[in-house]
């Protein structure tokens, strides 16, 4: 693999100094989650709370001026000595989706968090203040709300979030009261614009294209669009076996066509479309489902290619649930148009990747990152890293290298050494 040379700003920083830092760090905060095997850590659970307490300890000793916000954002900051100084935010989320990895969001706020650390106990001064932010939650999966931290900072928090509700029936409102946080003071958490210079994130790739290439980073050019819908299928419920086949309304197999339109309205390039949940509420062997439950996932790179997506799936729904006589019932849940990284940051990152004596590699991002709620805000850039086990994500098998962890961070801390127009 490419030896990186000594980047600006580094020379008091060993090789391999940080990478290590970063997956103990990542394999400490694993050690809270939900479930007994397997790393789960969902909004505002007592692992997701351990965790955020976790982080501020680590920041507090990084000797940066810690708070945990209202939606649980957990803020490290350094103050620049320079006056009227503009904010960079360097961000990623906390919480997992379910049997999770563990660097996922993760891994971007602990090399966040090393190369601030560096900063203060080096002495380096930087025109413009700094946020290492770790965000409480990215990836809606116990509410159907998701980026809830970085909407929060972003000021693209929307009242309407707080009625989602969970598995239980617990709305975001009762859940934030719950945590003594009170939902009104959600709106105070938005960033200025005018105050801020950038927003920049460090993510695993989540997909094999920096694997192949034998390549431990590349500069995101892009992050995809995403439509996600929840769809209740209601038909009738009964005996298993007494009911004639030809006069079944079951929702079970009507949700079974739908998925298979998807999966075949999506099977095309530059387009991916999934049906991640599937749930049969009450379900029992001898009983033909009366209710189905799916969720939609549908994302590209491009906002028309996506539309058109939805658009068809959802008319085939409505068409199928006509034939079999049932009832479709969709809800959207997200919509995030596809949201381009910034010339000026991206050529940062690059040159930065240049000065370590590494191939510049651009690629796009399939998965939605924090770093598109502040898209029209502020700049906004983001650095892959590789992803071992063949790019794996969403998965216990999802792994990131030490080696890989210590050059992003090196190239962190020399983007930030180097960052003009701030
Ligand atoms: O689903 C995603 O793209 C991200 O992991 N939240
Ligand atoms: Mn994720
Ligand atoms: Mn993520």
């Amino acid at each position: 693999m490419a030896q990186v040379s000594e980047l600006a700003g580094l020379q008091t920083a060993a090789r391999g100094m940080f990478g290590e830092r970063i997956i103990a760090w990542a394999d400490h905060l694993a050690s809270w989650s939900e479930t007994a095997d397997g790393l789960t850590c969902t909004y505002l659970s007592t692992a997701h709370l351990a965790v955020a307490k976790e982080i501020a300890v680590l920041m507090k000793k990084a000797g940066l001026a810690v708070e945990i916000d209202t939606v649980e954002n957990v803020v490290g900051r350094y103050k620049s000595p320079a006056p009227s100084a503009k904010t960079v935010i360097v961000g990623s989320h906390y919480d997992t989706v379910r049997n999770a990895g563990k660097y996922d969001g993760r891994l971007g706020i602990l090399i966040g968090l090393a190369v601030a650390e560096h900063i203060l106990r080096n002495g380096i001064t930087l025109p413009f203040n700094l946020e290492v932010i770790a965000f409480a939650e990215e990836e809606g999966v116990r509410f159907p709300a998701s980026y809830i931290g970085s909407r929060a900072v972003a000021g693209r928090f929307e009242e309407r979030l707080l009625e989602s509700r969970d598995a239980k029936g617990i709305t975001l409102a009762q859940a934030l009261l719950e945590n003594g946080a009170d939902p009104k003071a959600i709106p105070a958490l938005a960033r200025r614009a005018e105050a801020l210079a950038g927003y920049l994130e460090i993510h695993i790739e989540q997909g094999p294209v920096l694997l192949e290439a034998n390549l431990p980073v590349g500069v995101v050019t892009a992050i995809a669009g995403g439509s996600r819908y929840l769809v209740t299928i209601d038909g009738e419920a009964g005996h298993a076996g007494t009911v004639p086949m030809s006069s079944r309304r079951d929702a079970v197999t009507a949700a079974a066509e739908m998925t298979l339109f998807v999966e075949s309205r999506c099977n095309r390039p530059g387009l991916v479309g999934t049906v991640g949940r599937f749930s049969v509420p009450g379900g029992a062997t001898n009983i033909i489902p009366g209710r189905c439950e799916i969720s939609l996932d549908i994302r590209s790179g491009d906002d028309a290619v996506r539309l058109a997506a939805v658009v068809d799936i959802l008319a085939e729904i409505q068409r199928i649930a006509q034939r079999r006589s049932v009832k479709a019932t969709t809800t959207q849940a997200l919509e995030t148009p596809a949201v381009p990284c910034s010339p000026r940051l991206q050529e940062a990152f690059a040159a930065s990747i240049a000065r370590a004596g590494l191939p510049v590699r651009r690629l796009p991002s399939g998965a939605g990152h924090d770093a598109v709620m502040f898209d029209g805000l502020t700049d906004i850039g983001m650095l892959f890293v590789r992803s071992g086990n063949g790019g794996v994500s969403h998965s216990p098998r999802e792994t990131v290298s030490a080696d890989d962890a210590d050059i992003a961070a090196r190239i962190l801390l020399d983007v930030l050494v180097n960052l003009k127009d701030v």
